[in-house]
């Protein structure tokens, strides 16, 4: 039986999504292709991930290095490119900005030229984009008019005064709301979208830009300190501690289980686009962080969550997302509820302290 996909390659392949992605495609592609750096702050040791899938074939490179990039496209024609390869620090954003810019800004422009420099156009590229490129998105005056909030400043948030004034924010949707970042991890997703779109569409091929809401569940690293809210607040649980809270736990996030987040980029792949096809991808149901945690401290009859005041600057207070209308018409829809996900993410992080 022939490959139902061509030969794909993907950046940032080794990661958590990558891998989760890799278990459902990797065996219907010509290849497989993964170019990833096994960053350290995202893998403790630099080994092939277990989770990823054994036809994926695993080639340890950066995307901001020609000759990476070059030897890659030496070897490989990709039907497909799936760019996840990032730095996804919110707040280490706005401390370590040329890092987030080089490797998420340049090593886009890098894959490009490498492609370019080969005389390849893929058929279809697909980005892994961010609810983070909306800020603080569109609110809506009890009227009915709507408003785009600007960043919460440093010194409003240290006098406490978390939400914006004379509204409510409304779900993120990629047709009508307009993107304007608060931190630089956003504003360099915004603009891998506005380059990807430039090159596609200037090469008359396809881009999926996928603009993720909070990504959960098993194979997120239980390490990386930047990242992984549900996973940390699961470990706090787990060895009985409070789980804090920061501003007054009542930010609002949109947590998508892993599974969903692969099925959507599975059908994505599936179904290319004419031109450029912007996405939003969220289970459409927003928590609070003190939803969240009094889930996950239930599951472990942990002490309740409590509430601490802290606030890191480059957050946002409000966000979600409407369930996508592309993504529905193709059959795609949202299958694990927070509680299921959840739940399936602690027997994972047991398994995986058990193994050390
Ligand atoms: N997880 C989420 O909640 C979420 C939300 C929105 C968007 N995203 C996006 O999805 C993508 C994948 O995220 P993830 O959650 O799998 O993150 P991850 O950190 O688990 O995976 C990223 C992978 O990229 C690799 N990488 C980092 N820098 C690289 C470089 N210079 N060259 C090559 N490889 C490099 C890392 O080693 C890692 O394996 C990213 O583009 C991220 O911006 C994730």
């Amino acid at each position: 039986m022939s490959p139902r996909l061509g030969p794909v390659l993907v950046t940032g392949g080794a990661g958590f999504i990558g891998c989760g992605l890799s278990q459902v495609l990797a065996a219907d592609a010509e290849r497989w292709v993964v170019l990833d750096n096994l960053h350290p702050q995202v893998h403790p040791v630099a080994e092939r991930p277990a989770a990823l899938h054994a036809a994926a074939e695993l080639v340890r490179g950066d995307v901001t290095s020609t000759a990476d990039l070059d030897a890659v496209m030496a070897d490989i024609r990709p039907e497909v490119v799936i760019h996840l390869a990032a730095e996804t620090g919110t707040a280490q954003s706005l401390d370590e900005s040329t890092r987030h810019s080089l490797v998420n800004v340049v090593g886009t422009t890098q894959v490009l030229d490498a492609l370019t420099r080969v005389g390849h156009v893929p058929s279809h590229v697909v980005l892994t984009s961010s609810r983070a490129v909306y800020g603080e998105g569109q609110w809506q005056r009890p009227d009915g008019t709507v408003f785009h909030p600007g960043l919460r400043t440093h010194a409003q948030l240290e006098s406490g005064r978390w939400d914006h004034e004379g509204g409510t924010a409304q779900p993120h949707h990629a047709a009508t709301t307009v993107p304007a970042p608060v931190n630089v991890y956003g504003a360099t997703k915004l603009a891998q979208e506005h380059i990807l779109s430039a090159w596609t569409g200037s090469r008359d091929t396809a881009l999926t830009a996928l603009r993720l809401q909070n990504v959960y569940g098993p194979g997120q690293s239980l390490t990386n300190p930047y990242t992984g809210i549900v996973s940390l607040f699961s470990q706090l649980a787990m060895r009985g501690q409070s789980i804090p809270l920061y501003e007054d736990g009542d930010i609002t996030r949109d947590f998508v289980y892993i599974d969903d987040v692969v099925s959507a980029i599975a059908t994505a792949v599936a179904n290319p686009p004419q031109q450029m096809r912007l996405v939003d991808v969220g289970s459409g149901q927003p928590s609070t962080i003190r939803q969240l945690a009094e889930t996950i401290a239930a599951f472990h009859s942990a002490p309740a969550p409590h509430v601490t005041g802290q606030f890191r600057d480059g957050d946002v207070r409000h966000a979600s997302c409407v369930l996508d209308e592309q993504l529905v018409a193709l059959g795609w829809k949202p299958q694990s509820s927070l509680a299921e996900g959840v739940a399936a993410l602690q027997g994972w992080i047991r398994e995986q302290l058990s193994a050390r």
